[in-house]
């Protein structure tokens, strides 16, 4: 099935962008208690993902570029090596579509095998739409412009702009499909290869039961997520970790207590301090966690930010219940079919290690 069909129009539900959920299992059993919680939910500011789709389609298509052509080219570019200086490494391998949008290794391996210098993990791309800030240190305001840091990076993809410009443009396949995607005078540059990429991610939603739930559904989460979801608004997190991300916007760290894996690279936030507030949504796919992937066990990263965020200690059975809620925040991903990328010709820019 094609994931563009829908995001060109705004038709029904696709049980492709935004999985199924069946009504089976609803009662009204609980009703009262849901009721209260997702009241306080909101109050706190945490959203759901809207179910309706031209709702969810104004928030992740705010300047309404996204097309099915686009998606598609764009989809193409995010799994394309071509685009990297050594013709091996794509978006995909540090942002894997199929390992929660990260790549499971404490600091990102990019060119010339060479890890990140600062030590920073790969954060997950799956919701990144629904972020006011991305990097770490949130230098990057949208998608758009967030995909022409990495190309260039010599610790990512080590590809200058020219580079990635011949490459592209010495495949006539990639030509038409711009020339599809945008007109006739589209300049097939740096600046609109990224752009493509970023209209891709756009639609990496991934809504889960925890939304189902917001979403009026009350037997979406069972028993113990919901007293995970009512403890993880009593202890506080929800005053960073909320919104429809769960994240997203910068805050700062460090705020209570010093982080034990400080140690592990030079990161320090952006100028004053601040940290992008990761997205708590698959959480369970994306270990190792903090900004420079310091720790692998969940739970322990919930006790990390009661010391370092909250200035309290949260026990064991506190922590796994919180995981029980956090769990529930896996959501269903699109479905992403593995493109079939059109081939170099004479003129293409041979790969380059060095
Ligand atoms: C070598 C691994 C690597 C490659 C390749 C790579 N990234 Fe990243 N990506 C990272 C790391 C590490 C960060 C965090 C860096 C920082 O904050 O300075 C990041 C950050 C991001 C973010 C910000 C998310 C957030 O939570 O702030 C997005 C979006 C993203 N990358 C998309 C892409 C796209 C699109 C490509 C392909 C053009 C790409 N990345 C290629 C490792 C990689
Ligand atoms: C004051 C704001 C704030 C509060 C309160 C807060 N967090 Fe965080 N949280 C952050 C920031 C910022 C980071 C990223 C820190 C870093 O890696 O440098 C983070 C990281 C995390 C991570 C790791 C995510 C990843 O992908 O690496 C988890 C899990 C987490 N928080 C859960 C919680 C829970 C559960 C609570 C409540 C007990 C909580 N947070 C309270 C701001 C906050």
């Amino acid at each position: 099935m094609n994931l563009l069909k829908i995001l060109g129009s705004s038709l029904v539900v696709s049980t492709l962008l935004f999985g199924t959920t069946t009504d089976a299992n609803v009662t009204k059993v609980k009703a009262v208690d849901s009721d209260s919680l997702v009241t306080k939910a909101k109050g706190q500011g945490l959203l759901a993902i809207p179910e309706d789709k031209a709702e969810l389609l104004k928030l992740i298509d705010a300047n309404k570029t996204i097309t099915d052509k686009r998606v598609e080219l764009g989809k193409k570019l995010y799994f394309e090596p071509r685009l990297s200086k050594s013709g091996i490494i794509s978006c995909n391998t540090c942002h894997n579509l199929g390992l929660g949008g990260a790549d499971g290794v404490p600091a990102a391996v990019g060119h010339q095998w060479t890890a990140n210098p600062h030590h920073l993990n790969s954060p997950t791309v799956y919701n990144a739409v629904f972020f006011k800030a991305q990097f770490w240190d949130g230098r990057s305001p949208h998608l758009e412009d967030q995909a022409q840091g990495p190309m260039q990076a010599t610790p990512e993809m080590a590809a200058p702009k020219s580079l990635v410009e011949e490459r592209i443009n010495s495949i006539p396949e990639y030509v038409e499909e711009f020339i599809a995607a945008y007109g006739k005078e589209v300049k097939v540059d740096f600046e609109t290869i990224t752009a493509t990429i970023g209209i891709f991610e756009r639609t990496l939603v991934t809504p889960s039961r925890y939304d189902d739930f917001l979403n009026g559904k009350t037997n979406a989460l069972n028993p113990a997520e919901k007293e995970g979801l009512n403890l993880f608004m009593d202890k506080g997190c929800a005053s960073c970790h909320t919104g429809i991300a769960l994240g997203g916007t910068m805050q700062p760290f460090e705020l209570a207590g010093k982080y034990k894996f400080a140690h592990l690279g030079d990161f320090k936030g952006d100028a004053s301090g601040m940290v992008k507030t990761p997205t708590l949504r698959n959480i369970t796919e994306t270990a190792p966690y903090f900004h420079n992937g310091g720790i692998w066990n969940l739970a322990e990263a919930v006790k990390e930010m009661g010391s370092t965020q909250l200035g309290i200690k949260i026990s064991d059975e506190e922590a796994n219940k919180m995981v029980t809620f956090l769990k529930a925040l896996k959501g269903r991903k699109p479905e992403v079919s593995y493109p079939q990328l059109p081939e170099s010709t004479d003129k293409t820019p041979k790969p380059d290690f060095n």
